[in-house]
């Protein structure tokens, strides 16, 4: 059975990613971040288990501090450093394995493009951008996989949109809301969003690590972005509600600062261009059909 390795492998996607390699027939193992001991690593430290990278068919990295907080210097400081340091100790000890694994995929977001790109279509070969405390971060976090790049490992950033299942993420903090009929747009809703249902975002990640000519970045979005509008619009009549309560920009920058400038108000029409011309297939390209089953995932 071929081994793979994952960081990150409790949280949202780490879970259900190692279902879905299992249920391919994978045996998942997981690589524990800040701590000490068996199958461990600690960024801070630059500890880790060297010994149980060794012969692994691929290392998925998906570890890194919560982003969807209120941002202090000091929880910035964790959120950049957790993912730089911690993507940097990876790479470089896969670089020096006996046997490396066939390929490193480590998670990185459309915020690598920046925040605010109106009237612009992103794909993986556009002006990358360091706007923002996010580009920083995805700029900080893909740079630190080149040693595993430059050893010669299939090396592979996953430019990950918001990731849509009722289980986490922004849909979770969003459902409430919307189905007591207060969900709405957020600002002038005329900003892109660029999504993927996390059962599509499984599948793609499980495709990346069998399909050998996947390389470098690669979106992680559905091939159809939608308006903020539109998300609301098609959520609240995903579940029979009434979407007529707007939130303005000023007040989800009230609550939740820079960060809702970068994320809830960020204007990014990504798409998915690597992944679709290496031959994947999205079971859910529109809104409308896959929000009927993130709300089941
Ligand atoms: N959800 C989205 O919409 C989205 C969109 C774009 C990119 N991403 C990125 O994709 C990755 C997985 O997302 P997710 O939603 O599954 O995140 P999550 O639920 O917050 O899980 C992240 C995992 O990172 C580990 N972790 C937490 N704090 C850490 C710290 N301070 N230092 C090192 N590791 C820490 C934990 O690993 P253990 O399980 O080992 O405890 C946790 O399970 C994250 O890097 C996230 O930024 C997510």
């Amino acid at each position: 059975m071929k081994r793979i390795i994952l960081t990150g492998a409790h949280g949202f996607v780490g879970k259900a990613l190692q279902g879905f390699l299992e249920s391919r027939g994978y045996q998942v193992e997981a690589l524990r971040s800040r701590s000490t001991g068996k199958a461990t690593m600690n960024e801070a430290t630059g500890w880790i288990d060297r010994d149980f990278l060794e012969n692994a068919f691929a290392v998925i990295h998906l570890a890194g501090e919560p982003i969807a907080q209120r941002w202090t210097a000091k929880t910035k400081n964790n959120i950049l450093e957790s993912r730089r340091q911690g993507t940097r100790l990876l790479a470089e000890t896969l670089a020096r394995l006996q046997n490396p694994p066939s390929v490193f995929v480590s998670m990185s977001g459309i915020n690598r493009y920046g925040y605010h790109r109106p009237n612009e279509i992103l794909t993986e070969t556009s002006p990358t951008s360091t706007a923002g405390f996010l580009g920083e971060v995805s700029s900080a976090w893909e740079d630190s996989t080149q040693p595993a790049h430059q050893s010669g490992i299939r090396t592979v950033n996953v430019r990950t949109g918001v990731v849509l299942a009722a289980s986490g993420g922004a849909l979770k903090t969003m459902l409430p809301a919307f189905k007591l009929g207060l969900g709405g747009r957020i600002g002038s809703g005329k900003q892109m969003m660029s999504w993927i249902r996390l059962g599509d975002l499984v599948r793609l990640i499980g495709w990346i690590v069998e399909t050998p000519q996947c390389q470098g970045p690669i979106n992680a979005v559905s091939p159809q972005p939608v308006t903020q509008f539109k998300f609301a619009q098609i959520l609240a009549k995903t579940l029979h509600r009434p979407s007529f309560c707007p939130t303005p920009s000023w007040a989800v920058k009230l609550a939740l600062g820079q960060m809702a400038e970068e994320t809830l108000l960020a204007d990014l029409a990504v798409l998915p261009e690597a992944a679709t011309a290496s031959g994947f297939v999205f079971e859910t390209p529109s809104i409308e059909s896959a929000l009927p089953r993130a709300l089941q995932e």
